[in-house]
């Protein structure tokens, strides 16, 4: 509990915040993590077929349909109190920013103000072939071996892809930039939720602490950042983001 009073104490002096997520925050909400054992998308799933442009060139109906399968899924869940905390941190800091790694809308939902995507979103949809941005398909049922064949693009007639970084592609450009400069600039990033093993995106608590910030991290399980973490919350977002805000910012 000590630990928790002392990152309570460290967000309510912060000046400038970033919360930096991963898949674990919307665990809770039902959405399966990616290197979590038995449920792990990437224990169930072939990232090389799903995840990769070749793979989208080799299959566009097998790829479509898995994305599609994804979104479904998360159209059907809701954002949990781990992401409401986040948007209470976003309202009581004087500056605070969200950088994710999640594709999913879960943050947006919950409320938080302009989160940067640093992985892309699953509803944000382009064009494969002239990076036209394409309307989201409606809500489908989720069936997780669907296959389906991708909308065309309106302009050049060549299949629609998720808007999502796909493993062997570089992030968006400005995102990846943004993300940075916060990560330099802020006072205290808290990290919640990821393995930390992914870059450049698991850079980003490095170079808050690179540049003398305080990181709290919130994981139920050890990870790469336990040794440069100033604090290692271990348990799940769902429980310990609540705590957190309602430790620093004491309801009156
Ligand atoms: N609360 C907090 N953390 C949790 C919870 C929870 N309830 N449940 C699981 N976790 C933690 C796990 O312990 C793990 O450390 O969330 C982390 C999820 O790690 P990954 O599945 O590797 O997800 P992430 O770190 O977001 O992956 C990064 O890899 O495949 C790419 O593009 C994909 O953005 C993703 C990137």
């Amino acid at each position: 509990m000590h630990d928790l009073r002392k990152a309570a104490e460290a967000l309510a002096a912060a000046q400038r915040v970033v919360v930096f997520t991963g898949a674990g925050i919307s665990a809770e909400s039902g959405v399966p993590t990616f290197r979590d054992a038995l449920t792990g998308l990437w224990e169930r799933f072939d990232a090389q077929t799903l995840a990769t442009p070749q793979a989208f060139e080799d299959d566009p109906e097998l790829v479509w349909g898995w994305y599609e399968w994804r979104r479904s899924l998360i159209q059907r869940v809701a954002p949990n109190p781990g992401h409401a905390a986040v948007t209470t941190i976003q309202n009581r800091a004087p500056r605070t920013v969200v950088i994710t790694q999640n594709v999913d809308d879960l943050h947006e939902r919950a409320g938080s103000r302009d989160p940067i995507h640093l992985h892309g979103s699953l509803f944000t949809p382009r064009c494969a072939g002239c990076a036209h941005p394409a309307e989201v398909p409606a809500a489908t049922e989720p069936d997780e071996g669907r296959r389906l064949a991708p909308p065309r693009c309106a302009h050049c007639f060549a299949p629609i892809r998720p808007g999502v970084v796909w493993f062997g592609e570089a992030l968006p450009e400005q995102a990846l930039e943004t993300a940075v400069q916060e990560a330099t600039a802020c006072d205290l990033l808290l990290t919640v939720g990821t393995s930390g093993l992914v870059y450049p995106a698991a850079e980003i608590p490095k170079v808050a602490t690179m540049f003398g910030a305080t990181v709290i991290q919130v994981n139920p399980q050890p990870t790469p950042l336990d040794a440069t973490a100033t604090i290692n919350l271990h348990g799940p977002a769902a429980t310990i983001l609540p705590a957190l805000t309602e430790a620093a910012w004491p309801l009156p």
